[in-house]
This record gives C-alpha cells, sequence and structure tokens, in this order.
C-alpha cells in the first residue's frame, strides 16, 4: 500500500518543519502546504477515487485521522509560537518603571517680562490702554516734538545712536506720546512698554534698556491725579506700606517736572544699603505735559491738561529683586531667570 507510506512519510515531514518554526507567519505557510484546499492532505482525499472502491472506507479513515493529527500537531505548534512571540514582545518593550524620568528643560520668564507683565497689569486696572511705538525712530519724534530742539541742552542728558541723517534708535518711549496724541483725540490714556537705546554701558546701564512710558490726556487733569495713581502704582508694585514723594526736577516735556521716590521697601524708610542710607529710592520721571508738546501734537493746552511718566524697566527689576548688576540681565542664562519664577 503506497499510500500508507505516504501517510508515514508526511508524518514525517510535519513534524519535521514544524520543529523549528519561530514565527506563526511561516507556520501558517507550512499549514496551508499541508491541510489548504491545495494542500498534500486534501489531495490525498482527492486521489480515494482511483482506488477500488472497497478499499476507499479504510483509506478515507486513515487519510481523516492523518488530518485530524495533523492539525492537532498544528494547533498545539501555533500556541508555542504564539507564546514564544509573546514573550519576546514583552522583553522588548518592558519598561523599567523605577528608571528616572526624562526631565524636559523649561525656560523662566526674564525680570524685565514679569516687571513688565505686573506693570500692564496694574494699569491695565486704571484704565489705560497698551500703545507700542517705533524703536527706529526720527529726530523730529524723539525730540523736537517733546520741546527738545537741535542744541537744548537736555540733549546732553540723553546720548544718542544715529542712523544716518534722518533716523536714530529712540532714547526714550516718551517718542511714542506723540505719534498717539497726534493720531488720537482725547481723552487718552497709555502705557507704553518698549525697548531704547542709548551708548551708556557700566553695572547700571547698558546701550539697550527698557522704559514703561504713561500718558494720561483729558480735561482738568491734575499734578494731583499724577500723584494719587503713583501712589496706588507704587503700592501695588512694591508694597501697601510704600509711600511716594515728588521732587522737583527737569524735563523739557513736562512742565512742572518731577521725580518719583518710594519710601524704601527693604528697610520701611529707616535707611539701609539698597536707599543708600537716605530711606527712599527714586523710580521714576513725571510731570505735566509742556503746553508745547501739546501743541505740538494739535491738542490745544487751553482746553485739554496731561500727565506723563516714563520709568526704566531694569532699575524697577533689580531694585525689586535685588539684583546687583545690569549684566546679568542681558545674559540670557536661565539659571538667573529662574530665581524670579511668578
Ligand atoms: N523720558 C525720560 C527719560 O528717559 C523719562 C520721563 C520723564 C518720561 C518724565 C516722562 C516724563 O513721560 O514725564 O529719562
Amino acid at each position: 500500500m503506497d499510500n500508507i507510506r505516504d501517510i508515514d512519510e508526511i508524518k514525517a515531514r510535519i513534524e519535521e518543519a514544524v520543529k523549528d518554526i519561530k514565527s506563526s507567519a511561516t507556520m501558517r505557510e507550512i499549514k496551508m502546504k499541508f491541510l489548504g484546499k491545495a494542500g498534500e492532505i486534501p489531495s490525498l482525499m482527492k486521489k480515494l477515487k482511483d482506488l477500488p472502491p472497497e478499499e476507499r472506507p479504510a483509506m478515507g479513515k486513515v487519510i481523516n485521522a492523518l488530518r485530524e493529527w495533523a492539525e492537532g500537531r498544528f494547533n498545539e505548534f501555533e500556541k508555542m509560537v504564539k507564546a514564544a512571540e509573546m514573550d519576546e514582545r514583552y522583553q522588548k518593550e518592558k519598561i523599567d518603571v523605577t528608571l528616572p524620568g526624562n526631565r524636559r528643560k523649561k525656560g523662566a520668564y526674564h525680570p524685565d517680562t514679569l516687571i513688565v507683565d505686573e506693570l500692564v497689569s496694574v494699569f491695565a486696572g486704571m484704565g489705560f490702554e497698551i500703545y507700542e511705538g517705533r524703536e527706529i525712530e526720527t529726530d523730529y519724534y524723539n525730540f523736537t516734538a517733546l520741546n527738545t530742539p537741535k542744541d537744548h541742552p537736555a540733549r546732553d542728558m540723553q546720548d544718542t545712536f544715529y542712523l544716518g541723517a534722518d533716523y536714530l534708535l529712540r532714547t526714550q518711549t516718551s517718542a511714542g506720546q506723540v505719534h498717539v496724541m497726534e493720531s488720537k483725540k482725547p481723552p487718552i490714556k497709555i502705557l507704553s512698554p518698549g525697548k531704547v537705546y542709548r551708548p551708556d554701558d557700566d553695572a547700571t546701564h547698558s546701550p539697550m534698556f527698557s522704559q514703561m512710558e504713561g500718558l494720561v490726556v483729558d480735561k482738568g487733569i491734575t499734578l494731583c491725579d499724577l500723584k494719587g495713581m503713583l501712589d496706588e502704582f507704587a503700592k501695588k508694585i512694591f508694597g501697601s506700606g510704600v509711600k511716594t514723594r515728588l521732587r522737583p526736577s527737569y524735563f523739557p516735556f513736562t512742565e512742572p517736572s518731577v521725580e518719583v521716590d518710594v519710601s524704601c521697601f527693604e528697610c520701611g524708610g529707616k535707611g539701609c544699603k539698597l536707599c543708600k542710607g537716605t530711606g527712599w529710592i527714586e523710580v521714576l520721571g513725571a510731570g505735566m505735559v509742556n503746553r508745547a508738546v501739546l501743541e505740538n501734537c494739535g491738542i490745544d493746552p487751553d482746553e485739554y491738561t496731561g500727565f506723563a511718566f516714563g520709568m526704566g524697566i531694569e532699575r524697577i527689576a533689580m531694585l525689586k529683586y535685588g539684583i546687583n548688576n545690569m549684566k546679568l540681565l542681558f545674559e540670557g542664562d536661565v539659571r538667573f531667570s529662574k530665581q524670579f519664577r511668578v
């Protein structure tokens, strides 16, 4: 019986094929080869009709038994291969939850940004709008319209970077006042933060620094309004116990002009290193907008009055955070900025 030999031989080949199978894909292929529609075992079934009829039932049984055996064998191996594959995946995808995580490095807000944000929120609460001026200005906006014509001695107070004959890097955010007053009728209430430039460079000066300008123009604005607003600002920024005082000063674009001091928030006014023993710290310049400036901008000074103020952001940051060298603010070292996180 040729067929019986065939059967033993098929069994042997199945055992041989199955024993080093590594993946379920090859498993499927081999299973198809033996059990698929055109596979070896179904082909044996088809050959039954060539046998004499009396031999067919017995041979049919033998082939069926072979098929069942083969299915069982393949199932067994399939389980083993799948388990091995699962195992391999577990190994590959294993995570050690005790390993320290990869920290993502985070930046930090620059102290200037923190101060500007704080000032903006204090003044926005008083109804100020933000106006962002331009850093490249003409001589007219930076000086002349602000009552500082050529050869005016006050120009010496602000050394200037000129960009050719017509343009310069603004030395003060006050230049923005003129743009605002030219383009908008009172009531005006703006706050203008931005960068300014002067060729100074030492522990308390940098060629580029930031200022915050404020301007209020309306009917009946007085120095009292300025004082009241400054009291409010100083308390919010430096602490509720802080007082303000005005000292006479001079700026070409304000008349009268004042220098504004706050009582020392470090020693409470007794005198310390921060306030150099005086009990007071100078924080900004301010005054009533000069009639000449209002006129230059097409605003009638008999109908409207206004006050203006300007402060150095780095100066406020240094005072508030106890920073002793301005250079630290321009080095971009995140370890520095991180100390002032809000
Ligand atoms: N622009 C002045 C400066 O840079 C600061 C200043 C003083 C601004 C008085 C003002 C002001 O608006 O009224 O030194």
